[in-house]
Order: structure tokens, then sequence, then C-alpha cells
């Protein structure tokens, strides 16, 4: 009796190990099934390019710098505690920001900082009564075009995940 309860308990262990072996790993994420959710980086428009060169010569290149380059020592504060205006290459963070928050930044200005406290002023004029939506957008796609393919992807990916939130 022992010796079959023995036996007994020796098979259940096998058949345990056994299953055990036999279990499939977690099937991996499909990347695949990923990036076809995701969708691909928008190819900027030519005439929207163009407009947005002549809008930001014209309302920005004075304070971010003709060449997008910002002001010098930009992350610095100025004695009064207002910001320098940043650089718009990849050098700056306006990448780090999905296209509502840029939009935004355009059209706000300084002022979207009065209710809350970044450690700082901002004399950014407010451009939603000076530019149209066009122009805005123009302008944003000007700036765009000028940074290198992996940081349009990844401001690209910031924007989807956070239109997505
Ligand atoms: C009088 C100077 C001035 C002008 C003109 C100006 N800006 Fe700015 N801009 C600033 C300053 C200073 C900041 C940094 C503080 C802030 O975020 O408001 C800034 C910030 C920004 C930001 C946010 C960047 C970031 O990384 O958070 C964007 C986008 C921007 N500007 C776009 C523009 C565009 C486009 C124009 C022209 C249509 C423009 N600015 C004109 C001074 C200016």
């Amino acid at each position: 009796m022992k010796k079959r309860l023995a036996l007994f308990v020796l098979l259940a262990l096998l058949t345990l190990l056994a299953a055990c072996a036999n279990t499939t790993p977690p099937t991996p994420r499909s990347t695949q099934a990923d990036n076809k959710e995701f969708p691909p980086l928008p190819v900027l428009d030519p005439a929207q390019i163009a407009l947005g060169e002549t809008v930001y010569a014209q309302n920005c290149a004075a304070c971010h710098g003709e060449n997008l380059e910002g002001e010098a020592d930009w992350k610095r504060q100025n004695e009064d505690g207002s910001f320098r205006a940043p650089p718009h290459t990849a050098e700056g963070h306006t990448w780090h920001h999905s296209d509502q928050q840029l939009l935004e930044a355009i059209e706000l200005g300084g002022a979207r900082y009065e209710d809350v406290n970044v450690g700082g002023t901002s004399n950014m004029p407010s451009f939603a009564e000076i530019l149209t939506d066009e122009e805005i957008t123009a302008v944003l796609a000007y700036i765009k075009n000028q940074w290198p393919e992996d940081i349009r992807a990844s401001q690209w990916q910031v924007t989807v995940q956070t239109a997505n939130q």
C-alpha cells in the first residue's frame, strides 16, 4: 500500500514537472501590430513651410533667432526673472512638447503662465489676435521641418500619446 502511494506521488510529481517544462513563454507583444496602430509621421506641406518661413521671420526671429538658435545664454533667466527665448532647434525643448502645447504656447505666449508657478515670467506675446490659425500651423510646420528625423519622430510620438490620453 505504501509503495503504491509512493509511486502515485512520484507520478504526480513527474506530471507536474512535465507540465512546467511545457509552459510556453508569454507571447511577446507584437511590435508590428503596435506600429500598425501608430499613425505614420505626417508629411509636411511645402506650401505651409514656405508660409511659415515668412511668418517666422516677421514675428518670431527677433527673439528666437533668425536660425531658430534662441537668445544668447538662453538657459539663464534675465535679472527681472523673465525667461530668455529658447532655441527651436534640436538643442532646445520645443520638440519635447506636443502639437497641442506648442499651438497653445504660440496662441497665448507668456500669458499661459499667469496662473501657474513655473519659476519665472515670459514676455512672449500672444499671437492669437495677430496671426491666423493657418499662419500659426504654418510657423510650426516651418520649425518642425528643421528638426532631424529622429527628433521629429519623437515629437510626433508625444503628440499622438497625449492626444490618446
Ligand atoms: C518678445 C520675444 C518673443 C517673440 C517675438 C516670440 N517668442 Fe516664443 N518665446 C519667448 C520666450 C521668452 C519664451 C520662453 C518662455 C515661454 O515659454 O513663454 C518663448 C517660448 C516659446 C515656445 C515654447 C517653447 C518651449 O520649449 O516651451 C514656443 C513654441 C514659441 N515661443 C514659439 C514662438 C513663435 C512661433 C513665435 C512667432 C510667431 C514666437 N515664439 C515669438 C519669446 C518670444
